[in-house]
Parts: C-alpha cells; sequence; structure tokens
C-alpha cells in the first residue's frame, strides 16, 4: 500500500537572546503537546546548558554522542544521537558543545552543519523544535540555518523588546546569505501574570508586529518552574494546571497557523509500506 505523505516537517527554531523569557520550558512543552495532536516530534537541544535535555529526564551521564558530537564529527551517525521516546524524540545537548561552539569560529560552512544532519532525518518528523542559546554566537546562527521558522518567547518584563530589533536583524541575515525560507512564526508572550507590566509588554508587542503575536499567553506559574528540575514536562508534573492548558492551546494555534497556509515550500514524497500508514 502506499499513498502520498506530506513530508512538510517544520523545523522551528525557539530562539531570544535574552537569558530567561522561556525557551527552553517553550520547547520541552510544547514538544510534547504536539505530540498529543498525534505528531512525531524532535527536540534538538542547541544549548551547551543542556536544560532541555535535562529538563526531558535524560541524564548527561547517560549521553554517548550529542548535537556537539553531530557538528563537530563528520563521521558520527545522527541515528546514534537520537533518544526515541514514546512521545517525543531528543537529541541532547552537553557541556562539550561550548567547546565546539569556540572552535567552529573560523571552520568554513560549520553553520550549516546542523541543516545537514536535519536534512537526513526530517521526513521522520512532523516538527522538529530547536532550544537554542541565550546568547549570538554560532551556534545561534547554526539554528537559524537549520530552521524554516523562529519562535520567539518574549518573557514579560520591563527589558522584554530591548533585544527583537537584534534578533530580527540577525534573522534578516542568515535570511538573505543562507536561508532565504526563514521566518518568524510567532512571538509567545511568557511568564504573564496579572501586573501592568505584563499588559504593557503586550501592549507593545501586538502594537509592533500585529497579528505575528500569538494569542497565546503562556501564565508565570510555580509548577512550570518546578517542572525541569524533576525532569518533566508540565503535562506530567500538573497536567490539569494552567501551565498545561497554556501549551495545549498554543499547540493548537500553532497547528492552525502552520497548517492554515499550505506553504509552498512543503515537499511531497511517495512513501510506501504499511508502517506509514
Ligand atoms: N511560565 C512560567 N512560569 C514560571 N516559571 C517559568 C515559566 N517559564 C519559565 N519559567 C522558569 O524560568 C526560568 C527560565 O526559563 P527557561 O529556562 O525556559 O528560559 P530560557 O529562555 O530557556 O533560559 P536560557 O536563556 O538560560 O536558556 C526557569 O527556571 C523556568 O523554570
Ligand atoms: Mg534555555
Amino acid at each position: 500500500m502506499s499513498r502520498i505523505e506530506s513530508t512538510s516537517c517544520k523545523v522551528i527554531a525557539v530562539a531570544n537572546q535574552k537569558g530567561g523569557v522561556g525557551k527552553t520550558t517553550s520547547t520541552i512543552n510544547l514538544a510534547q503537546a504536539l505530540g498529543f495532536h498525534g505528531k512525531k516530534v524532535l527536540i534538538v537541544d542547541l544549548d551547551p546548558q543542556a536544560n532541555a535535555t535535562q529538563g526531558v529526564g535524560v541524564d548527561l551521564e547517560h549521553i554517548k554522542l550529542s548535537v556537539a558530537d553531530l557538528i563537530r564529527d563528520r563521521a558520527a551517525q545522527t541515528e546514534q544521537a537520537l533518544f526515541e521516546g514514546a512521545e517525543f524524540s531528543l537529541i541532547p545537548s552537553s557541556p562539550m558543545l561550548a567547546r565546539v561552539e569556540r572552535e567552529m569560529v573560523g571552520i568554513t560552512n560549520s553553520e550549516m552543519r546542523l541543516a545537514q544532519r536535519i536534512s537526513q532525518i526530517r521526513s521522520r518528523f512532523d516538527f522538529i523544535l530547536i532550544d537554542t542559546p541565550p546568547t549570538f554566537g554560532p551556534l545561534m546562527n547554526t539554528a537559524l540555518n537549520a530552521a524554516d521558522r523562529v519562535l520567539v518567547p518574549v518573557d514579560s518584563g520591563f527589558f522584554a523588546l530591548m533585544g527583537i530589533k537584534e534578533l530580527l536583524a540577525e534573522i534578516e541575515e542568515i535570511k538573505n546569505a543562507t536561508n532565504p525560507g526563514l521566518r518568524v512564526l510567532g512571538y509567545l508572550l511568557t511568564l504573564a501574570d496579572g501586573t501592568r507590566m505584563t499588559q504593557e509588554t503586550w501592549d507593545g508587542l501586538t502594537s509592533a508586529f500585529g497579528n505575528e503575536v500569538l494569542k497565546t499567553k503562556i501564565r508565570r506559574t510555580v509548577k512550570l518552574r518546578e517542572a525541569p528540575a524533576l525532569g518533566r514536562t508540565i503535562f506530567h508534573h500538573d497536567p490539569n494546571g494552567a501551565g498545561a492548558e497554556d501549551y495545549l492551546e498554543l499547540s493548537k494555534e500553532i497547528l492552525s497557523k502552520v497548517e492554515e497556509k499550505k506553504e509552498p515550500e512543503c515537499h511531497l514524497s511517495l512513501v510506501s509500506g504499511v508502517n506509514h500508514v
């Protein structure tokens, strides 16, 4: 049996060079929420802090091959770095990634290596979410070269909007140089609470970016703060709370955003064999 299957896997970099805005929290919980819709999701942890890796319960001691090896060593097998879970899969990070990032400076095309790796496996997933570090540098460029879309978490704080112009300039530069299809998927308000600061950040975001701002707001909750230390997503730590509700809502909004436009760069391929049906 065979059928035409869309392999329009979306690769989404979750990026903002500002630290602590909810990139990792959003990567992990969005991954699991998309899984609830039957989507096959891969997380690529591209941050030497390895917060996403540990946040989903993978012990750094158990990692034989990480994303650092995939970038550094052409002979490393992508497959061997893959942790395949029932709910989502992971290519883990490791602290060694910081050294690899330093080595990347000056190596021609090293910032394209993850994109090449991802192209080998993207047909197996519906979404690949890349968690990025809070700095501009080779790793951020690597993520932006591998991605189709950028999800920008924005915290509800006083300096929240200040760095976005620089991020957009970075995206524009990569788009013009090496990745013409790259676009912002949306701006996501995180750490939202009932304060005036949250309202002002929301107003600032919507007046600057209109309907590129996602309607879902991620509320600040103690449970979301606790979950990574336990190596659990919010859906395991507090499945009925506000955090789970918000990330589920976000997954629906992103699905409708991605699926509403049948985008021209979607590839169609012929898939055969009952396993795929
Ligand atoms: N909605 C939320 N409510 C409460 N705490 C949150 C929420 N989102 C994130 N946090 C907490 O805020 C801190 C920063 O979040 P997170 O690690 O996701 O940000 P980040 O942007 O990935 O940080 P970094 O830039 O260091 O990679 C973490 O302690 C996390 O548990
Ligand atoms: Mg992080």
